[in-house]
């Protein structure tokens, strides 16, 4: 596994304010991913635990980070795979125990082979261990046979810890805001994305196969750095739009069909998010116009609604509002807009909600709700805006002539101290732009 230099040096600052907000006499334990085979000896490309790097750094499996606040000896303590030329030869550089000292800025380091020597010591005498309980069986086992060690030395005076806690709340408190450097990466990160959705774009007309327009999109992501798309990238044409996770993308893409691409890279591990829908040959027929304006005003709406104080809630609110009377103004819903957001009738249409935060995972930690009230936007945050309609090809309450349309459109959109700023540029928008734009490549 080779060995990326971190990008910035924010890692200890984290560790402390990390340990800042733990209880008295606690200990936290961190673990990294482990590595995910496919089949045999095959390994998916590996990703980092998303806590530890936020915490180390360290883009290596086989390594656990002890938080330790107040420990006389040091509080950061990490155990990292050792230097080994033959697992290196096959595997690629190691950092090694020596070197994170120095590279990581971490008190202490020790061989991994040597944690279940060493790591009960440091558990023993704590009160409460933080960890991420219940999400992988086999780290929650490991974590109780530290403990089941400690136990059996209770009668030579060892105190096992009385409380265990999860980790999550606060680390991902921490998570949810970012920093200057960090958005300066998500911003990298959908800067690359908006290049490959400008050539899948520009390479799309009738005939072509969906997964000629994902590998554009790969092209330009693999190009610039990045070395996967931050979620399975989704490439639909015609009625498939209407599948919101569809990502079979073989089919071939016709005359009049509208495209709906939902793609984003990740890079140096934060991930970008960005939707687009544009027309297979370049020019919107009337009813996909139609839709669309209503989806375009539902995003700027939603998005004019990101500000700090504002609740969670209110770029949906604003989204669900115009679709609402768009979709009346259109005949597509029958009644009165407040009526119809009362009984959600417009669910039929608009089923999912408008955003999630987005950070160096595309669905990112943080909590929605506190004491069950919608959240503050506060300035750092990071949402993905990205309202849409969807008409599916069997709804016979319609018009023939709208089935199967399905549009969506998502930025990524950062809550500032003024409001907010949209990361992710660069991508034609408009319906005007979009028809310039696949007429002026097309030419
Ligand atoms: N691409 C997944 C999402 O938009 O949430
Ligand atoms: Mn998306
Ligand atoms: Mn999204």
């Amino acid at each position: 596994m080779a060995r990326k230099s971190h990008p910035y040096r924010e890692t200890k600052t984290r560790r402390r304010e990390l340990m800042a907000q733990m209880e008295p006499n606690s200990i936290a334990l961190i673990p990294a991913a482990p590595p995910r085979f496919r089949n045999a000896d095959t390994e998916y490309l590996y990703r980092q635990n998303s806590d530890f790097y936020y915490l180390t750094g360290l883009d290596e499996p086989r390594a656990l980070l002890a938080l330790i606040p107040g420990r006389r000896h040091g509080e950061s303590v990490l155990f990292c795979q050792e230097k080994d030329k033959l697992k290196e030869l096959w595997d690629g550089i190691l950092l090694g125990p020596d070197a994170a000292l120095t590279e990581l800025s971490v008190d202490d380091a020790y061989p991994i082979s040597d944690i279940d020597d060493i790591l009960p010591g440091l558990i023993e005498g704590r009160d409460r261990v933080y960890y991420a309980m219940g999400k992988d069986d086999q780290f929650d086992d490991t974590v109780m046979d530290w403990v089941k060690t400690i136990r059996s030395k209770a009668k030579l005076g060892a105190h096992p810890p009385g409380e265990f806690l999860v980790l999550d709340h606060i680390l991902h408190e921490l998570r949810l805001i970012k920093s200057g450097a960090e958005i300066k990466l998500m911003e990298q990160a959908a800067k690359i994305s908006a290049e490959g959705h400008r050539r899948a774009m520009a390479y799309c007309k009738p005939g072509v196969h969906e997964y000629e327009l994902e590998a554009e999109l790969l092209y330009a992501f693999t190009r610039n750095g990045s070395r996967a798309p931050a979620y399975s990238s989704i490439v639909a044409s015609g009625d498939n739009a209407c599948i919101l996770h569809y990502n079979t993308n073989n089919a071939e893409v016709k005359e009049g069909d509208l495209i709906l691409i939902d793609a984003g890279c990740e890079y140096e591990h934060y991930a970008s998010d960005i939707t687009r829908t544009f027309p297979a040959t370049g020019k919107f027929t009337p009813e996909q116009k139609a839709i669309y304006e209503i989806v375009l005003k539902a995003q700027e709406a939603a998005i004019e609604a990101v500000r700090p104080g504002a609740q969670w809630d209110a770029p949906h609110h604003a989204s669900v509002k115009v679709i609402t009377q768009g979709l009346v103004k259109l005949g597509l819903l029958k009644g009165r807009p407040a009526q119809l957001i009362k009984s959600e009738a417009y669910k039929d249409f608009y089923m999912h909600r408008v955003g999630h935060w987005i950070g160096m995972d595309v669905h990112d930690v943080g909590d929605y709700k506190i004491d069950d009230t919608w959240r503050e936007l506060e300035p750092g945050m990071v949402t993905t805006i990205e309202p849409g309609i969807y008409i599916a090809p069997d709804n016979t309450k319609v018009a023939k002539k709208w089935r199967g349309i399905g549009v969506r459109i998502e930025d990524d959109v950062l809550v500032t101290k003024a409001g907010y700023r949209i990361l992710s540029k660069g991508i034609p928008k408009t319906v005007e732009e979009i028809e310039t734009f696949m007429a002026e490549s097309a030419a």
